[in-house]
């Protein structure tokens, strides 16, 4: 088997390594040729869990090689394309990756004999593998889809973080073609990939599978957007907690204790602009969307709970020092992107505070977006001196921080803790002040 992945990402270059990993030759293609060099020394070009072992067992083996162009993808017997697809300002998905890997891979087409199937992993508004990718490559190849080649959506629902471990046990595969000669081949396929496991195949066609992955991410993100509504009622209702409120109905099995936990909103690559394209969509349909536009409207909002909580003991942050702990969106990764952290730090520069940042791996990311704030490489200098500390990350060894930790180096210990990552009993009672979100406070 001969596998063709353009564009590597979180989710191709997580698909390639685990494909290698089961002795599958995988042509690794990006146009990006700083990446292809780095990855072809066996260094991968962000921290995701597990990654880096599997890459350079990859490339040892051989089953893994890197290219930035797209001769070798005759070979193959499926062309997966991962590309980005960003936001444009309008909150569209941006298909401009979408629509030039399709040309290559027309341009290649025009000369082979088998059949292949390009399945689209990338997120992308419905319609788009039919009416873009199709049409593309037919145009160019001069073949007919059906006939000649093969074509389906194929999305993906691993999570950064755990990203291999959930390509390797995902929950649902979901196949979206209008022919039943492609979901026969990717149907094969991931059943040989995944022996003995039995994982569910869901069979529908390409713009349904398309919505399926919009429709899953805003569900999630609605049960955060959810939770944290939830959070701020119980914050100002003193003697409740949301935490025992999210414990005692995800044990409702309709429910599920997944994806209720509250903070200061969900930050990442996917989310929110998985959210804001599905508002776009919907709108040019003529649509509305008031549930999901409220999803993001408090999604925004989110991240300035914190300052709230901070201001109810500072009333006035200018020419405060406050520490931030964590940059990254979410632990074990090193991605800033949309992170919370960004707009806290913004709005702490607006209210005139100096700012002190620490987080375990994602100080280089933030050293190119943040400037005038001071990045502390411990936790411990991050805190010494400042007049309170937000916990923006949920990290392990922020978690594991003691109250007298921060009594002993921080000018006042004023702790806003923003992902619920310590225990409120230790500190409400052990630092001068300790506000958490949906905490009530009793005082
Ligand atoms: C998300 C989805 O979970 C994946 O299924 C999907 O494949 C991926 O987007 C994608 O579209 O590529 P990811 O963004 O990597 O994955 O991370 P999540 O673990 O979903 O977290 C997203 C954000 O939500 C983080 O900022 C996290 O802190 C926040 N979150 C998550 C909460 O605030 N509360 C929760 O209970 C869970």
């Amino acid at each position: 088997m001969n596998v063709s992945i353009i564009g590597l990402g979180f989710v191709g270059l997580t698909t390639a390594v685990c494909l290698a990993g089961k002795n599958i030759k995988v042509n690794c293609i990006d146009t990006d040729k700083k990446k292809i060099d780095v990855l072809s020394k066996g260094i991968s070009p962000f921290y995701e869990q597990g990654l880096s072992k599997k890459l350079s067992k990859g490339i040892k083996t051989k089953n893994l090689n890197f290219l930035t162009n797209f001769s070798l993808i005759d070979k193959s017997d499926i062309i997966i394309l991962a590309v980005g697809t960003p936001s444009n300002n309008d909150g569209s998905a941006n298909l401009s990756f979408i629509r030039s890997a399709s040309r290559s891979i027309g341009q290649r087409l025009k000369n082979v004999r088998k059949f292949q199937v390009i399945a689209v992993k990338s997120t992308v508004p419905p319609g788009t593998t039919t009416n873009i990718v199709k049409s593309i490559i037919e145009k160019i190849s001069k073949k007919d889809a059906t006939k000649d080649f093969g074509i389906c959506s194929n999305p993906e629902f691993l999570k950064e973080g755990t990203a291999i471990y959930d390509t390797l046990n995902p929950d649902r595969i979901v196949i979206g073609s209008n022919d039943e000669k492609s979901f026969k081949i990717m149907k094969n396929f991931y059943e040989k990939f995944y022996r003995p496991k039995k994982i569910p195949i869901v069979k529908t066609n390409a713009q349904t599978a398309e919505l399926i992955k919009y429709a899953n991410n805003s569900f999630l993100a609605t049960k955060i957007s959810f939770i944290n509504t939830i959070a701020n009622i119980s914050q100002r209702i003193p003697g409740t907690d949301v935490e025992k409120i999210a414990e005692a109905i995800g044990l409702d099995s309709r429910i599920n204790p997944l994806f209720l936990k509250a903070g200061l909103g969900y930050g990442g690559s996917c989310f929110p602009k998985d959210v804001t394209a599905i508002i776009n969509l919907a709108e040019k349909l003529g649509y509305s969307p008031e549930l999901l536009k409220n999803t993001h409207k408090t999604n925004q909002m989110q991240p300035l709970e914190s300052i709230k909580l901070l201001k109810k003991s500072i009333p006035n942050l200018k020419n405060k020092t406050i520490s931030v702990l964590g940059l990254a969106f979410k632990p074990n990764t090193s991605d800033i992107r949309e992170s919370v952290s960004i707009k806290i730090i913004k709005k702490l520069k607006k209210e005139k505070a100096k700012i002190n940042v620490h987080d375990p791996m994602a100080i280089d990311e933030a050293k190119i977006v943040l400037k005038g704030i001071n990045f502390c490489s411990t936790i411990k200098e991050c805190i010494q001196d400042t007049d309170g500390c937000i916990i923006a990350t949920e990290w392990e060894e922020y978690k594991k921080i003691s109250p007298q930790f921060f009594k002993k180096h921080m000018k006042k210990s004023i702790i806003i803790d923003g992902r619920r990552a310590l225990s409120p009993k230790k500190f409400t009672v052990m630092v001068d002040d300790y506000q958490a979100i949906g905490l009530g406070k009793n005082s």
